[in-house]
């Protein structure tokens, strides 16, 4: 058998979401939205389901109740996304594939895509940034190059597909992801490959 069917056949064992991963800032939310229209599947993303169930932003959840808390959280909700059945796109925060009880769970759920940055990227995005808690330091571009070394090989192991979203347009980013999953055997509406219309921010909605 050669390896790319054996890794099909071990791909259909999979759960069916499209799962998106990668450092704070790599495109997630975005990508994702777009997705959502192109593949006409609702799009969610993990922490947005964090804030709404505790009432509460990320970085409040970090001051009143920790990380530790809100780590839990992010669990607890991988569990659920994992026994969802309906196909659809979820965007995990960017600490969720580092801990090891998670990586099995998100090597289940579905067809998981890294979103692959370089540290000075996520740095040049995200400066001024005051959402995300683990960058309100004395030296947040020392923190992103020391997480992301930490991070990287757990982003790797998730991984089915990895898309360097540096200095790419985005139209760019999503045919490449299209093109891996068409490889893959999903089956992708001819006309999502058409360049991106303003209506294609607009996430799909249940
Ligand atoms: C975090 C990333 C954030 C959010 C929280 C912690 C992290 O999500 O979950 O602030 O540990 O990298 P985004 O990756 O969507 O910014």
């Amino acid at each position: 058998m050669s390896n790319t069917k054996h890794r099909k056949n071990s791909e259909y064992q999979k759960g069916g979401h499209l799962v998106l991963i990668g450092f704070m800032g790599s495109g997630k939310t975005s990508i994702g939205r777009s997705l959502s229209y192109k593949l006409k599947r609702a799009f969610y993303d993990t922490d947005k389901m964090i804030e709404e169930r505790e009432g509460v932003t990320i970085s409040e959840l970090f001051k009143t109740k920790g990380e530790k808390y809100f780590r839990e959280l992010e669990t607890q909700v991988l569990r659920e996304v994992r026994d969802d059945r309906i196909p659809r796109i979820y965007s995990l925060g960017g600490g969720t594939p580092v801990s090891l009880q998670n990586q099995p769970l998100i090597k289940t759920i579905g067809t998981v895509v890294y979103l692959r940055l370089q540290p000075e990227e996520v740095w040049e995005r995200l400066k001024g940034d005051t959402t995300r808690p683990l960058l309100q330091c004395d030296d947040p571009l020392g923190k992103i190059r020391s997480l992301m070394k930490l991070r990287s090989p757990a982003y790797e192991r998730c991984a089915d597909i990895i898309i360097d979203n540096g200095s790419k347009e985005r139209d760019e980013v999503i045919k490449e992801i299209l093109d891996e999953l068409q490889n893959r055997g999903w089956e992708i509406p001819p006309e999502s490959f058409k360049p991106s219309t303003e209506a294609d921010n607009t996430e799909n909605k249940e």
